[in-house]
């Protein structure tokens, strides 16, 4: 049992759920789920992404989105691909920056239509933008787990692109398993090696589903020493610019499993599983998350979530 370890979950449904799902999603239900999200007790948010509308019209509503959010209690920390994403986030009010950068060029080109090399060149003006107006930058880093046209991602690739974020002035990390390729062995050992290398900067775990892997890589990642994690109210997710995307970990799957193991999470597992139902309700299709569909383990109240969900 894990005696009241302090877990930070980063929700990121409104961005990589919302980012994915084929129909665009009404402001106003993005911002209904939202308000549910932070009732629930989420205090960190990718709120939206501000990217082309070309690219993502599914996010074409990124200031909207960002100017209606309830404030207080949730750093909101939409993602961006480049300066102009920057900047538009932070005119829009963003407590933080998440800039993403595959570690694959062939992944960053196919997202962003860069090489790697030429988004890192705009890192410095990104950083020197966000310092100015006192807001943190996360680095995020796709396919850091293996990419979907490469295959294996050097672990010295990972550890570059880490280390050009950091000594730029990222705050922290989002290691991602975009496409569901990691295993617990490859967690531990990366989780080790970023952290040997970079002790004390804080990371988070990104990890997708494809392969039915990301509970489990959770695991690795926590008992390696992990802390922070995203995850996606009712497991919603998938990067658009890859094949075979599927979702990431649910939200409220995640909150179960952790509260019970006796870490603190700080969310409210009854609140989030009717968050999950509400969203399923508005999207009008089944989500891929367990709990909203079993509840928790008292037999009462798991009865009460059965009868809603059916
Ligand atoms: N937000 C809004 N608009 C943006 C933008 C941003 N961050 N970056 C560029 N644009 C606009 C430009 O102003 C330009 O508009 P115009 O055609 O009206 O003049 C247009 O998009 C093309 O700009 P360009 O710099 O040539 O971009 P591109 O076409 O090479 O696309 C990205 C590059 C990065 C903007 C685009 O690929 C993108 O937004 N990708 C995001 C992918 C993503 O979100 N993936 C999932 C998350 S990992
Ligand atoms: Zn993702």
């Amino acid at each position: 049992m894990a005696d009241g370890k302090q877990i930070l979950i980063r929700e990121v449904a409104p961005r990589d759920g919302f980012q994915s799902w084929p129909d665009f999603v009404p402001t106003e239900q993005k911002l209904e789920v939202i308000r549910l999200l932070l009732a629930a007790g989420v205090r960190e948010m990718e709120t939206t992404s501000f990217v082309s509308p070309k690219a993502i019209p599914q996010m074409r509503d990124a200031a909207q989105v960002l100017a209606g959010v309830p404030r207080g209690g949730c750093t909101h920390g939409p993602l961006v691909p480049n300066l102009k994403g920057a900047a538009l986030a932070l005119d829009s009010g963003a407590d933080k920056l998440v800039v993403v950068i595959s570690v694959s060029d062939a992944h960053n080109l196919a997202n962003v239509r860069r090489t790697v090399k030429e988004s890192l060149a705009d890192l410095k003006s990104i950083f020197d933008l966000a310092r100015e107006r006192g807001k943190p930058v996360a680095g995020a880093m796709a396919v850091a787990f293996g990419c979907p046209y490469q295959g294996d991602v050097p672990e010295d690739d990972v550890y570059r692109l880490a280390e050009a974020y950091i000594s730029g002035g990222a705050a922290s990390i989002v290691l991602a398993d975009t496409t569901g390729m990691a295993t617990p062995p490859r967690v531990v050992r990366l989780v080790r090696g970023f952290t040997r290398r970079f002790a004390g900067v804080p990371f988070s775990l990104h990890l997708h589903n494809n392969r039915g892997t990301a509970m489990a890589n959770l695991y690795a990642a926590l008992e390696a020493g992990a802390d922070t994690f995203d995850a996606a109210l009712g497991g919603i997710g998938g990067c658009p610019n890859v094949p075979q995307a599927a979702g990431n970990l649910a939200t409220e799957d995640v909150v179960f499993m952790l509260e019970d193991m006796g870490c603190d999470t700080g969310i409210d597992l009854m609140k989030i599983i009717a968050a999950a139902q509400r969203l399923e309700a508005i999207l009008g299709r089944t989500l891929p998350g367990q709990v909203m569909k079993s509840g928790p383990r008292d037999p009462k109240l798991a009865a009460a979530i059965c009868a809603a969900a059916h």
